[in-house]
């Protein structure tokens, strides 16, 4: 017998609204979000607050519990506002999970209710795999507070928690209802989660735009004095070329194995097990760029030229280049506290054929398939021993 063949395009939209003081009862962006959902008014609504956020933000419960009144006619709380651990901790175990979904069984959400999430990359991964588990998926609405979340975590599909000591294991594809981007939360964050948010523009640049690398450059110095309209313009160029990719790149919930966004981030996920997430997913993406970056240098494919300005500007920016953890143990990298395991878990993560992404020149990407280790320990060498952008003497290079 023949097969059916069977084929369903699904079309997925959603909004990145751009604003400040989100709760503020003036402003209409949360309530026309909702309202655009059509079904029965008043819309009931989940909201669940990173800690983080409610520390450095006393009055957020409250002021989200007056905009629910103020707005009474188009949403309604539908438990009492959560505040759940923010940073990798909610991620790294599934009883957090677990109470979302208590919490949302409890408050009876269905798929026209809605899970509104507040707070950084990690409380939006975890609270959006519980959303989009219960019932198969309730609308979820990420109102991003962090860089890193504005600038690349929010705006994707992907969300997760870690399981067996590896980063995201447990996760699904589910494109958010809408995001919401509140540059006000932004000045409460710590000087190392300021940084480590630029470097997922600086990823985007490099994979994409040369234009946006050279405006990277000039507005370093404001970036690193943490100048908010120039974050606020690096923070939206960076979530729109997110955006473009997973819309227009053909493999939006990534079946196949090549995976731009993720340049530098082999290295980074291992550094963040390798050092217990003492490093952040976004410094940890910084040393993994530097990595990278060198590697495509030290491999003939990127110029000195280009790769001088990629370190100088992670350096201007603040981001270290290296970590003790990046140089252990490379003697033997079959021990999993060696880096180039990350290799080999990158991959699987993937599914199929190693790739990698490299650079033959800034914005202008290239996938290989294998890696030559010795380059990447010499690499590794030149992170560590990194000073005035100089490359070290080819001995020093090599050391392991
Ligand atoms: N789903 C994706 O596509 C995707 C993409 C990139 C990164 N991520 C994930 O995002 C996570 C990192 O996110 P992150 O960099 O936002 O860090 P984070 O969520 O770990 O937050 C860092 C710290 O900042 C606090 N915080 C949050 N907002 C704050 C604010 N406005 N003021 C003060 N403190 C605040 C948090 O409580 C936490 O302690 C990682 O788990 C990473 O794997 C996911
Ligand atoms: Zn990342």
């Amino acid at each position: 017998m023949d097969p059916i063949h069977q084929a369903i395009a699904v079309r997925f939209t959603f909004p990145v609204h751009f604003t400040t003081e989100v709760f503020a009862s003036s402003n209409p962006v949360l309530r026309d979000v909702v309202s655009r959902g059509g079904g029965m008014a008043p819309a009931r609504i989940l909201f669940v607050v990173d800690d983080g956020v409610a520390r450095h933000h006393p009055t957020v419960v409250k002021d989200i519990e007056r905009y629910c009144q103020d707005h009474a006619d188009a949403l309604t709380l539908a438990a009492p506002v959560l505040v759940v651990p923010g940073g990798e901790t909610i991620k790294n175990d599934a009883r957090h999970v677990a109470d979302l979904h208590r919490v949302i069984h409890d408050a009876a959400l269905c798929r026209h209710s809605y899970v509104a999430a507040v707070g950084g990359g990690a409380v939006l991964d975890a609270v959006g795999y519980a959303a989009a588990t219960a019932h198969r998926g309730i609308r979820m609405i990420r109102v991003a507070t962090t860089i890193l979340a504005q600038d690349d975590s929010a705006v994707g599909v992907k969300n997760g928690i870690n399981a067996f000591g590896k980063k995201n294991y447990l996760g699904t594809f589910a494109p958010p209802f809408a995001v919401i981007n509140d540059s006000n939360f932004l000045h409460t964050l710590s000087d190392r989660d300021w940084r480590g948010g630029l470097t997922e523009a600086v990823k985007a640049a490099l994979i994409r735009d040369r234009a946006f690398f050279e405006r990277l450059e000039q507005q370093a110095t404001a970036l690193a004095a943490r100048d908010p309209r120039a974050a606020e313009d690096v923070i939206r160029r960076s979530a729109e070329i997110h955006l473009t990719h997973i819309a227009s790149g053909g493999d939006p919930f990534e079946s196949g194995s090549s995976r731009p966004l993720d340049f530098g981030h082999w290295a980074a996920h291992k550094l963040e097990q390798l050092t217990n997430h003492r490093l952040g997913h976004g410094e940890a993406v910084g040393i993994g760029l530097a990595l990278d970056t060198t590697y495509s240098h030290l491999s003939g494919l990127l110029p000195e030229a280009d790769w001088r300005r990629v370190i100088a500007l992670l350096r201007a920016l603040g981001l270290e280049l290296h970590a003790p953890e990046l140089s252990q143990c490379l003697d033997r990298p079959d021990d999993p506290a060696c880096v180039l395991g990350g290799l080999d878990e990158f991959r699987e993560h993937l599914g199929g054929r190693l790739t990698i992404m490299l650079l033959r020149g800034i914005g202008d990407p290239v996938d290989v398939h294998e890696i030559d280790r010795n380059v990447m320990i010499r690499s590794i060498g030149v992170l560590e021993g990194i000073h005035d952008y100089e490359i070290p003497a080819q001995s020093e290079g090599t050391r392991r």
